[in-house]
């Protein structure tokens, strides 16, 4: 089988880290590297967390870089609110013993989509952009040779989270996230709209437990922890379980549903910094930069899931 090569772009966050062991599950998929970024909680403890979910599998060779430390021009803001202190709040696990790649993330992006012309790496985002930018910055070139950019970020119809109008990952580093979507690579955007049709229940976090493997305990228990402030802030059965479906995107796209449109992001304005202005109605004619996913199948999702998670 020829497997998607990709890598994973990430500020573990429960979220993300359900992301990466989706993908470390499923053999469609190589993961190439993990790289961090600060984000949910500084660069010290989403790197660390990275590792920490390799640890709960036996993919532990995967190697982990370390990113930037904070946005390209902006102070950086952090979600210890949702996320706890540690940011992988929930379980208790312990301290990694997988080591930290020496280069940084930016050099292991160029390298890699470099060493990878031919069959062309697809960049999944969890987090803010800033390592996908600083890449670009770095080294133009590469943009030419990426497949896909496949993210977790934005919101439109459903608003923001982090204010009221954007989403915490654009929001956080928002010059990153517009050089991104400018950057002429094709852009996939699993934004709010999508990520909040995706909530877990009691049902579907103790189908995690079930399995009964470290992963599927782990995940419970993040889930048990995230749920809390999002079931708080919503008033809804359970919480968004976000940047899983990023993987599942490329997993299952039919699980998905959505429209190639343009995407802008507000950089300017104090009030909608970070805002991503879709051109749902195509009123501008601009370039449709995105495909801007808005529907989902949650129960095949997390049926999906589930049986992947399983598997580890
Ligand atoms: C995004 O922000 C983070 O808190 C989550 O991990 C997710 O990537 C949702 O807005
Ligand atoms: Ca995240």
């Amino acid at each position: 089988m020829k497997r998607k090569k990709i890598i994973i772009d990430t500020d573990p966050g429960q979220d993300d880290a359900v992301a990466i062991l989706l993908a470390l599950a499923s053999e469609e998929l190589q993961v190439l590297g993990i790289t961090c970024v600060a984000g949910n909680v500084p660069l010290r403890l989403t790197a660390e967390n990275a590792r920490k979910v390799l640890e709960l599998t036996k993919y532990t060779n995967v190697p982990v870089f370390a990113g930037a430390e904070h946005p390209i021009s902006r102070k950086l803001v952090t979600a210890e609110h949702v996320h706890g202190k540690t940011g992988l709040d929930g379980p208790i696990l312990d301290p990694p013993k997988i080591r930290l790649q020496e280069i940084g993330a930016v050099e292991f992006i160029i390298n890699t989509v470099f060493s990878h012309s031919k069959e062309k790496v697809t960049i999944c985002t969890l987090g803010p952009l800033t390592n996908i930018a600083l890449a670009f910055r770095k080294e133009p070139r590469i943009k030419k040779l990426i497949e896909q950019v496949v993210m977790m970020g934005g919101g439109f119809f459903e608003g923001g989270n982090i204010t009221p109008a954007a989403e915490f990952n654009i929001y956080v580093d928002p010059e990153a996230a517009a050089e991104v979507l400018g950057s002429g690579i094709p852009v996939v955007m699993l934004p709010l709209d999508v990520t909040h049709k995706a909530l877990t229940s009691r049902r579907r976090i103790e189908a995690f437990r079930d399995i009964g493997n470290k992963a599927g305990t782990a995940i419970a228990e993040m889930l048990d922890f995230f749920e809390r402030f999002d079931v708080e802030k919503y008033g809804s059965e359970g919480g968004p379980l976000h940047d899983p479906n990023v993987i599942a995107y490329l997993l299952r796209p039919d699980f998905y549903g959505g429209r190639k449109v343009n995407v802008e992001v507000e950089i300017n304005s104090d009030l909608t910094r970070g805002m991503t202005v879709v051109d749902w109605w195509n009123v501008t004619k601009k370039k449709k930069n995105v495909y801007y996913v808005n529907s989902i199948d949650d129960d095949e999702f997390f049926k999906f899931l589930t049986d992947r998670i399983g598997l580890l």
